[in-house]
């Protein structure tokens, strides 16, 4: 599927729409440079799991948690060199867990990523608008 977006809160509102057709263990992979809008459709997958607290960029944290319907982890690999970086942090165990993750910088870790992976692909077309294509199994059918 493919969208675009022409404000900021148009990719939050796709986000909550993602969002709300995830399921316990769903795992994201946001691609997309520096500032393509990954933390913002975050914030919209944040608000459909009835997450409140306000969801700000782990790129300096790595990983962060908030508790909504299901535990969600904001990921963002930029700082990581590869799977093995992920690998010693326990990131391996939270993508194969329970939560839902939503991993930024995912081609960092591209090996680790499960089959099952739903990848949202960002691309800025223009100040303000962004071209996002999402595809993932069974996805089609739930939107
Ligand atoms: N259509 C849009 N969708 C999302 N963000 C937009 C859009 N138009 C403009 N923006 C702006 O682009 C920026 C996106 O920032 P955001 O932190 O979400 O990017 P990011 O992909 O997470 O970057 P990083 O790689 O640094 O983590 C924000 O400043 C936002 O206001
Ligand atoms: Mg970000």
């Amino acid at each position: 599927m493919e969208y675009i977006t022409r404000t900021e809160d148009e990719t939050i509102a796709l986000g909550m729409r993602i969002g709300s057709v995830l399921t316990r263990g769903s795992v994201l992979a946001l691609e997309g440079g520096l500032a393509a809008g990954k933390t913002t459709f975050t914030k919209g997958i944040a608000q459909s799991l009835g997450i409140t607290e306000p969801v700000t960029s782990p790129t300096y944290t790595i990983i962060s948690e908030y508790n909504g319907i299901y535990p969600l982890y904001h990921i963002d690999c930029y700082r990581l060199e590869g799977e093995e970086d992920a690998i010693a942090i326990g990131m391996d165990e939270l993508i194969y867990g329970d939560g839902i993750c939503v991993i930024e910088w995912s081609e960092r870790i591209h090996s680790l990523l499960p089959e099952y992976t739903i990848r949202i692909v960002m691309k800025v077309l223009a100040e303000g608008e962004r071209n996002i294509k999402i595809t993932g199994p069974e996805l089609e059918a739930l939107l």
